[in-house]
Parts: C-alpha cells; sequence; structure tokens
C-alpha cells in the first residue's frame, strides 16, 4: 500500500491510498467494458469523511480518505458537530477524487453503497444523504452497509483467498466482538464486550497517563519502548460467557496505579504502563479468539477494525495462531482504520444477492450486526 497524503489549510489529512501493483485509471476504464460490478462506496461514521472504488469486492480502484484528527485532537475525542460539519465540506471532494483516480464518472459505476451505521447520527446522515443523492440522480441502485460488516470485509481486500467461514475478531473504538463469519454477510456474535470496547480502553489509559488522543495509537508506540511485565493488570474472564470481554476492571486498575503513583510522588514511567496495560490487552483477545477457533472449529482467523492495526496485536496473533495451525489474516494497518473501502467490500456480496435499499434509507446509530431483516428492507431500527 502506498498512501499520499496532503495536510490542507484547515488541518484535514487528504489521503489517497494506492495498491503499487493495481491497474491505472486508464485501465480501469478499458476494463470497464469487459463487465463486472464496481461500486462507489462512502463512509462517514465518525471523523473520517471517505469515497472509494471497488471492483467486484476486492479490487480497489481508488481509496480516499479525508481524516480530521487533527482537528478533534485538542479537545481529547470527537466532537460529534465539528464531524458533521466537516463530512459536509469534504464529502463531495473525496467522491470526486475517488471517481477521478479511478479514471471513471458516475456513468460507470454499477451502484453506490454507503454506510448507515452505527456511528454518530449527525456523521451518518452525511454520507446517506449523498449516497441517496447520487442514486436519486443517477438511477443507480442504492446499498446499505454495517460500518462493522466493512471493518470484517476490509480482509477481503488484501486477501484474495480468503472466504467464509472464518472466525473474525473485531476491534474498534465502538466494538468488541468475536464473530463467526459463516457466510458473506452472515455473522454470528460468539462473544462481545460488557463494558468498554477495546478502543475505548486504549483511549481512556493514553488520555489517564499523558499520552492523549487518539490513544491507540500513541499507546502502541509508547509500549515498544516500555517492559510489559513491569505491571501485571487484570485480565477479565467472565465465567458464564467464556468468549465475552471486560476491560473496565483493566482500566481502573491502571487508573488506580496513577493515582497511588502520583500520591506517593513516584515518577509514571508511561513507556512501562503503556506496554503492560497492551500486554493486558492483547493477550485477552489472542486468548479469546484462538480458543473460539479451536473450539468452533476454524483454521482460518480474521482481525478487523481500528484496533486491528496494533503492533503488538498482531505479532501475539500471528505467533499464536502458526502455533495452533490457524491461517492468520489482517488488513494491512491503514485498512484497519476507518476507510470506504471495505465498505465497497462489503456492498459488492450484498449486491450479489440483490440486497437494494430505497431513498427511504436513514441512518441508524446503534444499528446490531447482521440485522438481515431491517436491511433488507431498507428501514432502520429507531
Ligand atoms: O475502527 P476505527 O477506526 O473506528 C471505529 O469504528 O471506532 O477504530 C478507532 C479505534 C480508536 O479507539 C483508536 O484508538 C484505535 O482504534 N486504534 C488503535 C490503534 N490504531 C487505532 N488501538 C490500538 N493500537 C493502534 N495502533
Ligand atoms: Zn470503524
Amino acid at each position: 500500500m502506498e498512501i499520499n497524503k496532503n495536510i490542507e489549510d484547515d488541518g484535514v489529512i487528504f489521503m489517497s491510498i494506492k495498491d503499487k501493483e493495481g491497474a491505472t485509471a486508464e485501465q480501469n476504464k478499458e476494463e470497464k467494458s469487459e463487465g463486472g460490478v464496481t461500486i462507489l462506496a462512502i463512509e462517514s461514521s465518525c471523523d473520517e469523511t471517505a469515497a472509494a472504488v471497488v471492483r467486484n469486492g476486492r479490487e480497489v480502484l481508488s481509496n480516499i480518505i479525508s481524516s480530521q484528527i487533527a482537528l478533534h485532537t485538542i479537545y481529547g475525542g470527537v466532537v460529534p458537530e465539528i464531524a458533521s460539519r466537516k463530512h459536509v465540506e469534504k464529502m463531495n471532494g473525496c467522491i470526486r477524487a475517488a471517481l477521478s483516480e479511478a479514471g471513471l464518472t458516475l456513468n460507470d459505476i454499477d451502484a453506490v453503497a454507503v454506510t448507515y451505521g452505527p456511528g454518530l447520527v449527525g456523521a451518518l446522515l452525511v454520507g446517506v444523504s449523498e449516497a441517496k443523492a447520487i442514486s436519486f440522480a443517477t438511477g443507480k441502485p442504492l446499498i446499505g452497509v454495517h460500518h462493522i460488516e466493512g471493518h470484517i470485509s476490509a480482509n477481503f481486500i488484501e486477501n484474495k483467498d480468503l472466504e467464509p467461514p472464518f472466525v473474525c475478531l473485531v476491534v474498534s473504538g465502538g466494538h468488541s466482538h468475536l464473530v463467526v463469519v459463516k457466510d458473506y454477510g452472515e455473522y454470528e456474535i460468539i462473544g462481545q464486550t460488557r463494558d468498554d470496547a477495546a478502543g475505548e480502553a486504549f483511549d481512556k489509559v493514553a488520555r489517564a497517563i499523558g499520552l492523549g488522543y487518539p490513544g491507540g495509537p500513541k499507546i502502541d508506540k509508547a509500549a515498544k519502548e516500555g517492559n510489559p511485565d513491569a505491571f501485571t493488570f487484570p485480565q477479565a474472564q467472565i465465567p458464564d460467557a467464556e468468549y465475552d470481554f471486560s476491560f473496565s476492571g483493566l482500566k481502573s486498575s491502571v487508573l488506580n496505579y496513577i493515582n497511588q503513583a502520583k500520591m506517593q510522588g513516584q515518577e509514571l514511567d508511561q513507556a512501562d504502563v503503556a506496554a503492560s496495560f497492551q500486554k493486558a490487552v492483547v493477550e485477552v483477545l489472542v486468548g479469546h479468539a484462538i480458543k473460539a477457533c479451536k473450539q468452533y472449529g476454524y483454521d482460518k482467523l480474521a482481525i478487523a477494525g481500528g484496533v486491528a492495526s496494533n503492533s503488538g496485536l498482531r505479532e501475539l496473533m500471528e505467533k499464536e495462531c502458526a502455533a495452533n495451525k490457524i491461517k492468520f489474516y489482517r488488513p494491512s494497518p491503514v485498512l484497519c482504520t476507518d476507510n470506504a473501502a471495505m465498505i465497497g467490500a462489503a456492498a459488492y456480496y450484498e449486491y450479489q444477492k440483490g440486497v437494494r435499499f430505497g431513498l427511504d434509507m436513514n441512518a441508524v446509530p446503534n444499528l446490531p450486526l447482521g440485522d438481515r431483516e431491517r436491511r433488507f428492507h431498507g428501514r432502520g431500527s429507531n
């Protein structure tokens, strides 16, 4: 993956992600006449405005991300109104860039796909309205995509051999799910968090030890300099639900340690706390995922979501998968965090099943994973 970055005047980072071996815009145009399904995908569920053109679910013709992270850093987290307003400003530019890099126009696409939940409602509404407007103006079919199904589908982009069934650990800012991907678009949730999501725990602990926002990448970096065995933080196991997660006890334990150290006038070693905290999270995530593969009899394991870009998680998962003869799949870090290519990948399989949304599609901020019935009719749950 090659990432071209440009920081705009307002601090927003404009990124174009390219597969080095990918086709040129001219080749894409030529190939278009040979058929296939080309989807324009849109993502705006949190603080990234993103648009991508994806062919046949696995070939990314263009992938544009406009990241607002710098704007929210000063507030220590995402400010929903700022996010929505920036999406409104950036959306058309992202779509124009995605089409132009793919060498295509709206006439060349077969469908428009968009994340319609879960996420921040005001942020989601920008993408949903944009996709509906394009569908209305061009007459092209409209497909709503679940954000987490998008994250899972990011694995299909660089792993052309990956096909369901497999186990997937989904760890993002809002979700920690252990899922069996039974077929394209068919999910069985076998474990989930009882409290904080993994990414949320990273963000809260990073703030507490003074690393700031966004916490995940900062802890990841600091942990490389620290001793993971400096402290033993608790790893929660839930007796009646062995695949569920709980990170609030771990978070409290880190906060208690920090308070005690402050009271005793000790200097806090950020790197050691980061490394020990990361180890506690990663060991639970990897332990649950490997156990699920063995117990359910799957020999393929994928990871997805922002936390899946964590280097400690990737390393331990790779080691444990090799030791247990499980094939390990993970997207490149830039495809783990929010992007529209993953939405285009998920949308392709929906398109093939005949899923079409009406122009009554709405944003569903708390959309459950695998909610087939409602999705098929294009109606939200609230
Ligand atoms: O999937 P994502 O981009 O957005 C959501 O759908 O939530 O995930 C964002 C989350 C944040 O909590 C962020 O701190 C975490 O992913 N994250 C990481 C890393 N990069 C992002 N956590 C741990 N290590 C990382 N390298
Ligand atoms: Zn996400």
